[in-house]
C-alpha cells in the first residue's frame, strides 16, 4: 500500500504554534528520508519524507514555512495545495490527515484524546444563498474505519475546519450546527482534495486545547502541544501497524 500522511510539524517552540522542519517524530521515528526535489516545484516551501516500513511506502508532507515570516504554513490554503501537489505526484492508495484539534468538552473531548473524524465541514464559509450555504459548509463524511477504530480505541467525532485559531460568535453558531466534536485548521480543505481525486482518506486529531473549558486557547495549546504530539506519534505508529497487510475494506 502506498501510503501519503499529509502531517502539520509539530513542536514545543513558544516562538510559533506550529513550527517546522527540526523534530518531526514520525519521520524520525520511521527512519525516513527527505526527498522532494522531484515532487514539487523548486519555489515551493513543502518538504516530502519518503521510506518504505513494514512493506507501506510511507510519504510524509508537510507544507513548510512561510518565506516572508518564517512561521509553519498553516490553514486550508498550503492543506489544499500541498495535498493536490502530493496526491498528483505520488497516487497514493490512503491518504492520512495527522494533525492537533480543538476539542469541545461538552461533546466528549479531552486534551490528549486522539479523534478520528467521521464527517468534516468548514465553519468559516458563509454564504447566505440558498445552496451555496450547503456549499459553503461542505458537509462530507470521511470513509468508515471501524476496526481501525476499535483496535487503537480512538474516539470518533465530527470536525469542523476554518482558518483561524480562535473561535468568533459567528463561526461557534455554524460548529454547533455542524455537530463538530473538535475544530482545526486543514482537515475539511484536505478530504476535498482526496475526494476529488477519490483517494480514501482518514483524519486523525489530537486534542491540544478545550474550547468551552474557559482557558484562552492559545495558552493552553501552547502547554499541551508536546503531550499532544506524543499521543499523535503513538496513534500514528499504531495506525501504520494496523495497516499492514490490510486493504481499505478491513479498516
Ligand atoms: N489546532 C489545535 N487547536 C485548535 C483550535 N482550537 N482551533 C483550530 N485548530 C486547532
Amino acid at each position: 500500500m502506498k501510503l501519503l500522511v499529509w502531517h502539520l510539524h509539530i513542536t514545543t517552540s513558544q516562538q510559533c504554534c506550529w513550527s517546522s522542519a527540526e523534530a518531526l517524530p514520525l519521520v524520525e521515528a520511521l527512519k525516513l528520508s527527505q526527498d522532494d526535489t522531484l515532487v514539487f516545484p523548486k519555489s515551493v516551501p513543502w518538504i516530502k519524507y519518503s521510506g518504505i516500513h513494514d512493506g507501506l511506502h510511507i510519504h510524509i508532507v508537510v507544507p513548510g514555512k512561510d518565506a516572508v515570516l518564517g512561521v509553519d504554513n498553516v490553514g486550508t490554503v498550503s492543506g489544499a495545495l500541498v495535498s493536490y501537489a502530493a496526491i498528483q505526484a505520488l497516487q497514493p492508495d490512503l491518504l492520512i490527515n495527522a494533525g492537533t484539534a480543538g476539542g469541545f468538552k461538552a461533546k466528549g473531548a479531552c486534551v490528549g484524546d486522539v479523534f478520528v473524524a467521521t464527517e468534516v465541514a468548514y465553519h468559516d464559509r458563509r454564504i447566505p444563498i440558498p445552496i451555496f450555504d450547503k456549499y459553503g459548509v461542505g458537509a462530507t463524511k470521511t470513509i468508515p474505519t471501524p476496526k481501525l477504530v476499535e483496535a487503537l480505541g480512538l474516539k470518533l467525532g465530527k470536525l469542523s475546519t476554518g482558518n483561524s485559531l480562535d473561535m468568533s460568535p459567528q463561526d461557534e453558531e455554524v460548529i454547533k450546527s455542524n455537530d463538530a466534536t473538535i475544530k482545526d485548521m486543514e482537515g475539511a480543505a484536505v478530504a476535498y482534495v482526496a475526494n476529488l481525486f477519490s483517494v480514501p482518506a482518514i483524519l486523525i486529531k489530537s486534542v491540544t486545547d478545550i474550547i468551552d473549558g474557559g482557558r484562552p486557547t492559545t495558552e493552553e495549546f501552547l502547554e499541551n502541544l508536546s503531550m499532544a504530539a506524543d499521543a499523535l506519534l503513538k496513534t500514528g505508529i499504531c495506525v501504520l501497524k494496523f495497516l499492514n497487510g490490510k486493504s481499505i475494506a478491513d479498516l
